[in-house]
């Protein structure tokens, strides 16, 4: 034992393991903490709590810092494609170009999910929302491939499944959109690769062929990139929980998306063009909101501010920001909800309750934007987030999974309830 920490509880003294990481993060290692001195720790949030060690992605929240596998964002962003991006997290190096044609050939064979499986989308409504359909579609999927369902998969049956999903979520989500404008689903095409063919599914119909534009692509494949891993978040926190219960791939990124759905993670992104939206019509009066945030006895919040995480700035946000320039220029696009956006980001930015409590904008303050522009509609946004996710909470799930000493995840807790008290027979309650 290098060095540890000590605990005094009742003038005895405890010691516990120290756990340095890779960049020098430190943990206390109490595995073994109640069962030494029968006490737990509390830690709403899991704010202090890490519930796994992990090689995949690391942040430094005080310095900005996102790397991928080692690899800083902005040098992915800039260099490499979404399935590139998936192949390093999931596998832990950049392909070759022979493993990456591979890779890629194989999304185009799995592309296309069981004709049976159209029949769902008919079963709701046009208005349902498409990150319920699509949890609910990526947990059928399970039903559809039950060799899947082994609880100990193979090295080979790890590889097949994670690209049967990548690739199939496609398929699901721009399915789900075209059943909620009710027109006729279009089809993977081989020719296209993972973000054009995905484009095409969403925008193509009998009456009009969408003309691919390289701009927009590049635009949505950065998105995609950034959102493709954040270490232990509550999506992937979740699909890391119920994987460890060897639940299979399917039902275990199910669950992530339910997770992810909540505006106060990856909903967020559909919150902040509502609250843009909602500051509009009533008159733009952007002082007004970030006051309204500040007021402790009003439960709004800016929506696309804060992070549990990052305390300086999110450097997702950074580079979304100049693509949403970039984009809007290129398209000519006069978007009046980004200069409310701009305006709300000066003014909280100057004010001493964001500034004290390190409040910036995070990923999903801009993302709304581009997706917008592109022409995504509004309830798409957390689908979009959730197509990025996917090689993240697949790389944990195998990370997990591959651990030869999983344990299933099983906090505690501190009970507050009544002490035991006897029944009581319904007359005589009152
Ligand atoms: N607007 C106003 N005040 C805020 C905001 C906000 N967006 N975010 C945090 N605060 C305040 C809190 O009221 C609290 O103030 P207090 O100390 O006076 O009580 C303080 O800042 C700390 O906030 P917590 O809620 O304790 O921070 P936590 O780390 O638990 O929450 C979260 C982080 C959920 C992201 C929060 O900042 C938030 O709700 N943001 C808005 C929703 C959002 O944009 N979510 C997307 C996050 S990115 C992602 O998931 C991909």
């Amino acid at each position: 034992m290098d060095k540890t920490a000590k605990i005094i509880i009742d003038n005895k003294t405890y010691e516990f393991p120290i756990v340095v990481g890779a960049e020098n993060e430190k943990a206390i290692d109490i595995s073994k903490l109640r069962d030494e001195t029968g006490h737990i720790t509390l830690d709403a949030g899991l704010a202090n709590t890490g519930t796994c060690t992990s090689a995949i992605t690391y942040v430094d929240g005080e310095k900005g810092i996102l790397r991928y596998r080692g690899y800083p964002v902005e040098q992915i962003a800039e260099n490499t494609t979404f399935v590139e991006v998936a192949y390093l997290l999931i596998y832990g190096e950049l392909p070759t170009r022979a493993q990456l044609d591979k890779f890629s050939n194989s999304f185009t064979e799995q592309a296309m999910i069981h004709e049976d499986m159209k029949n769902f989308f008919d079963g709701y409504p046009s208005t349902g929302h498409p990150m319920g359909i699509l949890s609910a579609m990526v947990c059928s999927l399970s039903a559809y491939y039950p060799e899947m369902q082994n609880p100990e998969p193979s090295k080979e049956e790890i590889d097949k499944i994670a690209v049967e999903l990548l690739s199939k979520v496609r398929t699901i989500s721009a399915f789900s959109y075209k059943k909620s404008i009710g027109q006729p689903f279009v089809y993977p095409r081989p020719d296209l690769k993972y973000v054009p063919n995905f484009l095409n599914m969403l925008f193509s119909s009998p009456a009009r062929e969408y003309k691919i534009d390289e701009d927009i692509v590049s635009a949505l494949r950065t998105l995609l990139i950034l959102h493709a891993d954040h270490e232990q978040n509550c999506s992937t926190s979740t699909v890391r929980l119920v994987g460890s219960s060897r639940a299979n791939l399917f039902a275990s990124i199910s669950a992530g998306i339910c997770a992810l759905w909540g505006p106060l993670h990856g909903g967020a992104n559909q919150a902040v063009i509502e609250m843009l939206k909602e500051i509009q019509r009533d008159g733009g009066n952007v002082k007004k909101y970030v006051d309204m945030a500040k007021d402790k006895s009003n439960a709004f919040r800016l929506m696309g501010f804060g992070h549990r995480i990052y305390k300086n700035f999110d450097p997702r946000a950074k580079i979304i920001k100049k693509q949403a320039d970039k984009i809007l220029n290129k398209l000519g696009i006069h978007d009046p909800l980004l200069d409310i956006a701009v305006k709300l980001e000066e003014i909280a930015l100057k004010d001493s309750y964001f500034i004290e409590r390190k409040l910036y904008p995070n990923v999903d303050f801009y993302s709304g934007i581009i997706y917008k522009a592109i022409g995504i509609p509004v309830e798409m946004f957390t689908v979009m987030f959730a197509i990025g996710r996917m090689p993240g909470w697949i790389a944990h799930w195998k990370e997990m999974i591959e651990t030869p000493s999983l344990k299933i995840g099983r906090p505690r807790q501190v009970y507050t309830g009544q002490h035991q008290r006897n029944f009581i027979p319904i007359e005589q309650r009152r």
